[in-house]
């Protein structure tokens, strides 16, 4: 199979998949302390392990435009976080003062940075993990409607969603160019669905833990 042929496939395996991860993620009644700023914390974590991932992966990737999409998505990520800490900041959070690393790095992370090759974190980070974002944030963007925080829903619809979009098409496009022969696209089906499982779980623990659903992706 061609590459560009493996990604619409693959695409179309994880579409089901993000579907119901959104719809998890959005399921039930909200509990009434789930607020906005609570969840906007929760995005500076996300914000913070996509901008280090990014970075940590540009350092000894070899391809040159995976390593410069890499760098792109570092300065995009670190650049949400900062919108969020200023949104949070206009919302009377002191964001200054939060560090998102308090409670320790996800499983996700982890296994993102164990990951080495290309394929794996072009279909593991850029794919799987902003088609995760995307889906994520579509939510958290109606539920702030649904509490009448138009401003916050328009940062993430108008500044934050737009890059999330073009991280997930950069994968999409760096996978058509790399994933070309049957182990690569092995390596690359494998590292997308660990990622969204992994996405799965911790957002399954953070719901029966803190009662936290409808939170930002990255
Ligand atoms: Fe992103
Ligand atoms: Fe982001």
């Amino acid at each position: 199979m061609r590459g560009d042929e493996f990604v619409s496939q693959l695409h179309q395996e994880i579409e089901e998949r993000l579907e119901h991860l959104g719809r998890l993620s959005g399921a039930g009644e909200a509990p009434v302390d789930l607020t906005i700023e609570r969840l906007l914390i929760v995005a500076l974590k996300n914000e913070l392990e996509a901008t280090e991932v990014a970075a940590i992966w540009m350092t000894d990737t070899q391809e040159l435009d995976v390593k410069l999409s890499l760098a792109r998505q570092v300065g995009d990520e670190a650049k949400h976080y900062r919108a969020v800490c200023d949104r949070l900041k206009e919302l009377g959070n002191d964001a200054d003062l939060i560090d998102p690393r308090q409670n320790g790095y996800s499983p996700l992370f982890h296994y993102l940075i164990g990951l080495k090759g290309t394929i794996q974190r072009i279909a593991a980070g850029q794919f799987a993990r902003e088609g995760v974002a995307l889906v994520r944030n579509q939510c958290f963007i109606e539920y702030c409607e649904s509490l009448g925080d138009i401003q916050t829903a328009a940062l993430y619809r108008d500044v934050i969603q737009p890059d999330e979009r073009h991280h997930h098409e950069l994968g999409r496009k760096l996978l058509a160019r790399y994933a070309e022969d049957p182990l690569a696209q092995s390596e690359a089906r494998q590292a997308a669905s660990r990622t969204i499982e992994l996405a799965e779980e911790i957002q399954e623990m953070a719901r029966l833990k803190a009662g936290v659903s409808r939170a930002p992706g990255c």
